[in-house]
């Protein structure tokens, strides 16, 4: 699931892009990004376009099922390649270039590092934080802070590997 090329601070906005018409995952944060910067730009057509995105966020919200808050901070490169039953706490944080699968709940604040890969099912109680290049596995439930490079399953979710860095 994971791969340590990828960045834990270059966000790889690629990761994103909308590759066709029925995209949830992609059209979702891209309600949510163009929101914020309609947000920042203001005046008339800022408001406009916000109100706009604000319903594109809500058309996709409903069809995905997933509670990703609008004003959340969620650096480029998310991917969301199942995206159904996700819920983010609004307090969360969400590095470059990290992986969330479907089911995945992030309760109470959780500063999730670069390039963490969040498995199905996965369920991570805040305030936590998540270091960069983590894995969560699959229905893991995490109560406790995850060092960068470690692989951590099970609950509650314990240590079950360490990778070392390039
Ligand atoms: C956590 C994960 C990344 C570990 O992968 P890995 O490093 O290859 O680990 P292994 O398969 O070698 O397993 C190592 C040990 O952890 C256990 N383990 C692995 N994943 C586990 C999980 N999710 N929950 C509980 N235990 C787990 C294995 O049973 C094994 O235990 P053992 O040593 O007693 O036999 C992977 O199992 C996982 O959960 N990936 C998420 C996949 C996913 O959600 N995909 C979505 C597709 S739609």
């Amino acid at each position: 699931m994971s791969d340590d090329v990828v960045s834990a601070t270059d966000p790889d906005w690629s990761r994103e892009n909308v590759r066709s018409f029925w995209d949830p995952g992609p059209k979702l944060l891209r309600a949510i990004r163009r929101y914020q910067v309609a947000q920042t730009r203001g005046g008339l057509i800022g408001k406009l376009a916000s109100k706009y995105w604000v319903l594109m966020h809500r058309f996709w919200s409903v069809m995905t099922q997933c509670e990703i808050h609008l004003h959340m901070p969620i650096a480029g490169g998310l991917r969301l390649p199942h995206p159904t039953g996700i819920v983010i706490h609004p307090e969360s944080s969400i590095g470059p270039n990290s992986m969330i699968f479907q089911q995945v709940t992030l309760a109470g604040p959780c500063k999730i590092g670069g390039h963490v890969d969040i498995g199905a099912g996965a369920k991570i109680i805040g305030p936590v934080t998540i270091g960069d290049h983590a894995v969560i596995g699959a229905n893991a439930v995490v109560t406790k802070d995850v060092n960068a490079y470690e692989t951590v399953a099970g609950i509650p979710a314990k240590v079950i590997s360490t990778r070392q860095p390039d």
